[in-house]
């Protein structure tokens, strides 16, 4: 496909065809992650390819028990790691500077820019995915079930596989409420309902009619979009919760030696 056609016609895909993807297909999804720009090309990156149903049973548990996972023939696990390139540096007799927690966001980003290459690849060969949120909101008991070892750390996964749904393209932020040229051009607050305009009235209504979602607006009271995202969706509670599990296994991974 024409790539800027791939890219506008992305959509996250939830339901799963039981179809398998061909070794090849994704061997080539793979190199393509790899081929992804990299901190000083350190590639400090793993990632986790998860076809085993035992244990795609447990990470759906830790995934929140969002079906995809069982149903998806693949789940891939970014992770940032430094493990192997300290395990190079140390048989090379080199200074190991990267237990700490700049190492651990330079592994992330290189994470999270090969998963990106990886999912463009898969939409070019047909397959959807979706990225999971919780794969940083467990990253220690996702750890855990992957075996990882020391200075290695779960940052981002998505499910992959061919497609049994055809959901309409989620609207976007415009252009100009997400661009600055040259320096930051504040908003002003009155203005701002202008910029999330689409948003507000299209994720209301998406919200509105999932069952589940419907009940919980209309039992919690919610008015709005924006309310939805910090009273429904993510609370303060959770995101308190969930910044102490980041921190706690970046501390016992090995990646908080200031
Ligand atoms: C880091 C990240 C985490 C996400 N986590 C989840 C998730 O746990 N479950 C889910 O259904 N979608 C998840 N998504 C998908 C987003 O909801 C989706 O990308 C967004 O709503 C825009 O829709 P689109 O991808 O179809 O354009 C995640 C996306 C990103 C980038």
């Amino acid at each position: 496909m024409d790539f800027l056609k791939l890219i506008d016609h992305h959509r996250s895909i939830r339901k799963y065809k039981a179809k398998l993807v061909p070794e090849e297909i994704l061997s080539k999804i793979l190199e393509a992650s790899l081929r992804a720009s990299s901190s000083g090309n350190m590639q400090t990156f793993s990632i986790i390819v998860t076809k085993n149903k035992t244990l795609k049973k447990r990470l759906y548990k830790l995934h929140f028990e969002q079906d995809m996972v069982l149903q998806a023939p693949l789940l891939l696990t970014f992770c940032s790691d430094f493990h192997r390139m300290r395990l190079w540096l140390k048989e090379s007799q080199a200074p190991d500077n990267f237990d700490n927690f700049m190492s651990f966001m330079i592994g992330a980003i290189d994470a999270i820019l090969a998963s990106q290459n990886a999912a463009l690849s898969a939409e070019n060969e047909g397959l959807g995915i979706c990225y999971l949120g919780t794969t940083l909101a467990n990253c220690h008991k996702i750890g855990k079930v992957l075996n990882l070892p020391e200075n290695v750390v779960p940052v981002v996964g998505f499910t992959m596989g061919y497609p049994d749904e055809e959901p309409s393209l989620r609207d976007r932020l415009p252009l100009k409420g997400v661009v600055h040229y040259e320096t930051y051009n504040n908003y002003a607050q009155e203005n701002i309902h202008e910029i999330y305009a689409e948003r507000e009235k299209n994720g209301f209504e998406r919200y509105m009619s999932v069952p589940h979602l419907r009940e919980k607006i209309l039992d919690s009271q919610v008015k709005n979009l924006a309310q939805i995202y910090t009273k429904i969706k993510y609370t303060k509670a959770s995101h308190i919760k969930y910044s102490r599990t980041v921190l706690d296994c970046l501390k016992d991974q090995n990646f908080f030696n200031q």
